[in-house]
């Protein structure tokens, strides 16, 4: 998977989310629910390579029928949770703000005192 604007390759994993992918690799992906599929801050727009990812999940369906209805997009086909789809060929995806994580912000997100 390419991640545009910044660039990055991630390398996604069969049966393995795009986001997960982008954990597992040491990305930070913009979330509020920690991938349980109910936020809607990891959507990303897929600039290419739709025939390879996953068909919508449920919550997919009714987040982004839900958004679409309140925010017009020129094609909300293109408009996919990087917690909920998988991959099985190349895409291009465009997400602002995902990043390599900090050792600071990993130690934080381990810490659970
Ligand atoms: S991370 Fe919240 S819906 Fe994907």
């Amino acid at each position: 998977m390419r991640v545009e604007p910044a660039g990055i390759e991630i390398t996604v994993r069969e049966g393995e989310s795009l986001m997960q992918a982008a954990w597992r690799e040491g990305y930070e992906w913009p979330t509020l629910c920690y991938a349980m599929g109910r936020c809607t801050a990891c959507r990303c727009e897929v600039l290419d390579g739709l025939h390879v990812l996953s068909e919508r999940t449920d919550a997919e369906v009714a987040l982004l029928g839900d958004l679409n209805r309140r925010v017009r997009r020129a094609n909300p086909r293109r408009v996919r949770l990087a917690c909920q789809v998988s991959a099985t060929g190349d895409v291009t995806v465009r997400k602002p703000g995902v990043k390599k994580r900090t050792e600071e912000r990993a130690a934080n997100a381990n810490d659970t005192t």
